[in-house]
């Protein structure tokens, strides 16, 4: 009997291809396909990409689950799309979402 692969790509029978290139912040990067912006950005050793609407404080990822709506991103111009749940896609382009993310300044 052969012996289940002890890698967690073999475990899932993942066979990756090529990463593919994104931005967040003018800042290039690579995702994985299949890759949440979450785990893009973790990956990049990114863990803030969004700030509070009062006190302009950090932000990531929290829950991981889509619960929280602590990891709320900015995507291809797009305000509010949860980072835990959005795969990245080749070319998006990535900002920090501050405030509400449709904030107009004053
Ligand atoms: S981390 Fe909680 S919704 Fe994304």
């Amino acid at each position: 009997m052969a012996r289940a692969p002890r890698d967690p790509l073999g475990l899932v029978r993942a066979e990756p291809t090529e990463p593919y290139p994104f931005t967040f912040d003018g800042r290039p990067l690579t995702a994985l396909p299949g890759q949440s912006l979450a785990a893009a950005l973790w990956a990049a050793g990114i863990l803030s990409w969004r700030t509070t609407r009062g006190a302009g404080a950090p932000r990531g990822a929290f829950c991981g689950i889509g619960t929280c709506h602590d990891c709320l991103a900015t995507v291809n111009g797009r305000p509010n799309q949860r980072a835990c749940l959005v795969p990245v896609r080749p070319g998006d382009t990535v900002t920090t979402q501050k405030g509400t993310g449709r904030d107009t300044p004053r």
